[in-house]
C-alpha cells in the first residue's frame, strides 16, 4: 500500500510502498478515505527539535482521519466490550492512545492519561491506504457525517472541548486566533447561543474564514484595537468568555485586558515557550484560566456528532474551514498550501 513516511531523521517525507499493516490484539484496521494536515505534520516534515524528540523513523504520519473498518481482531468484542464494531462501518478515530492503567484512565479521565501515545507520531498513522488502531479509539460515524466532516473530528474536537467548558448562552465571547480550530470554535459559539462572537487574528484571509463560519465581528489586531471594537458593539464591561487559540503571548495579554471581572478563559493555543502574564489582573479580576488538551474521551465525541446531526448550519460552517483538497500523490502541494498561511484546513483525498 502507499504510505507517506518520515524515512529517516531529518527534513522531508517520502511516499513509498509498504506492506499493509495487520491487526494485533484489540486492534482494528481502517481503509483511510480522507485525512487532514495539522501543524504537527508541518513540524514533523521539517524536523525541528520537537519532532526529533518525538519520532523514531521510519514512521507514517497522519492523525486526523476518517475511513472504513476493514478488519477487526478476534479478541476485540470480549476484550473491550466494543461489540458494536463491524467491518464496513465508517468511522473517525481518536488519535491519543491511552494506557488504561494510570489513575486518570481508571477514573474515566482518559484525556488526562499520564502515558498517552499518538497515532501518526509514536505509531504509524493515516497518510496511507490503511492504518491499524486500538478498537477503543474508534468512533463509529452515522451516515449523515460524510468523509470530509469525519476527517475534521480531531481539530473540531479541540474546538468543541474548549468551547463547551463554560455555558455560552447569552455571553460575549472572544476567540484569539483564526486558525482552523479558532474558526470552528466560532461556529460552535454561535451554535451554543453566544451573543457577540469576536475573533482576532493578524491574517485577513483567516479572519474571512472566521466571518464565514459565524463570527459576528472579526478584528485584525495589526490594525484595530479590541477596546474600540467593544465600544462599537456597545459592550461596556468586557468579554464573559475567552478562548485562546493562537499560542501567541500578545493574544493572551489582549484576552486578559479585554475580559470582564470573573471571566472564564480556556487556553488551547500552545505557546512556543513560557511568557510573562499580568497575574495581578488575573487575581484582582478573579479570572478563571483553564488549560485544554485534546478531546475528552469520549464525551467530546458525543457532543461533536450530536451537534452536527442537529444543525445543517453548523455542518456547513465546520466544513467551510476546508480550503484545500489534495490527492495523496500530490502531497507536496498540501504541505505548501498549509505553510503558505493562506489556508484553513488542508485535506488529503486518499480514497473514495
Ligand atoms: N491543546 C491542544 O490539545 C491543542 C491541539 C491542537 C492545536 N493546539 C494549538 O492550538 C492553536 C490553534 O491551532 P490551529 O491549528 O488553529 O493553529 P494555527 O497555527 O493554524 O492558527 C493560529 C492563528 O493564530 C494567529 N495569531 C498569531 N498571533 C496572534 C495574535 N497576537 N492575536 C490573534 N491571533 C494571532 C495566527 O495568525 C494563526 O492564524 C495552536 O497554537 C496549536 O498549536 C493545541
Ligand atoms: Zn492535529
Ligand atoms: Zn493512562
Amino acid at each position: 500500500m502507499r504510505a507517506l513516511v518520515k524515512p529517516h531523521a531529518g527534513p522531508g517525507l517520502e511516499l513509498r510502498e509498504v506492506p499493509e499493516p495487520q491487526v494485533g490484539p484489540g486492534e482494528v484496521k481502517i481503509r483511510v478515505l480522507r485525512a487532514g494536515l495539522c501543524g504537527t505534520d508541518l513540524h514533523l516534515e521539517q524536523w525541528d527539535d520537537w519532532a526529533a524528540s518525538m519520532v523514531r523513523p521510519p514512521m507514517t504520519l497522519g492523525h486526523e482521519f476518517y475511513g472504513e473498518i476493514v478488519d477487526i481482531a478476534d479478541d476485540v468484542v470480549t476484550a473491550h466490550g466494543s461489540g458494536n464494531l463491524q467491518v464496513g462501518q465508517r468511522c473517525s478515530v481518536e488519535g491519543h492512545v491511552v494506557c488504561g492503567m494510570c489513575r486518570n484512565c481508571r477514573a474515566g479521565r482518559r484525556h488526562m492519561c499520564l502515558h498517552t501515545s499518538s497515532v501518526g507520531v509514536n505509531r504509524d498513522g493515516a497518510f496511507a491506504d490503511h492504518v491499524v488502531v486500538p478498537a477503543t479509539n474508534v468512533w463509529v460515524q452515522p451516515d449523515d457525517i460524510d468523509p470530509e466532516l469525519g476527517a475534521l473530528f480531531d481539530p473540531f474536537g479541540n474546538a468543541t472541548h474548549t468551547a463547551l467548558q463554560f455555558p455560552m448562552v447569552g455571553e460575549d465571547v472572544l476567540i484569539t486566533g483564526a486558525g482552523p480550530i479558532g474558526v470552528m470554535a466560532a461556529a460552535i459559539a454561535r451554535h451554543a447561543g453566544a451573543r457577540h462572537v469576536v475573533v482576532t487574528d493578524l491574517s485577513d484571509f483567516r479572519l474571512g474564514l472566521a466571518s464565514g463560519a459565524g463570527a459576528t465581528r472579526v478584528v485584525n489586531v495589526g490594525r484595530e484595537s479590541l477596546s474600540d471594537v467593544q465600544r462599537e458593539l456597545g459592550m461596556t464591561e468586557g468579554f464573559d468568555l475567552g478562548m485562546e487559540m493562537s499560542g501567541a503571548p500578545a493574544a493572551m495579554k489582549a484576552m486578559i485586558d479585554n475580559c470582564n471581572f470573573g471571566a472564564k478563559i480556556s487556553m488551547l493555543g500552545l505557546p512556543k515557550e513560557g511568557f510573562p502574564v499580568d497575574w495581578g489582573t488575573v487575581i484582582t479580576h478573579m479570572l478563571t484560566i483553564k488549560g485544554i488538551y485534546g478531546r475528552e474521551m469520549f464525551e467530546t465525541w458525543y457532543h461533536m456528532t450530536f451537534m452536527l446531526q442537529t444543525s445543517a448550519a453548523l455542518r456547513d460552517a465546520v466544513r467551510s474551514v476546508i480550503t484545500h483538497r489534495v490527492g495523496l500523490e500530490q502531497w507536496p502541494e498540501a504541505w505548501a498550501a498549509a505553510r503558505s498561511g493562506e489556508c484553513g484546513k488542508v485535506v488529503l483525498e486518499i480514497a473514495d
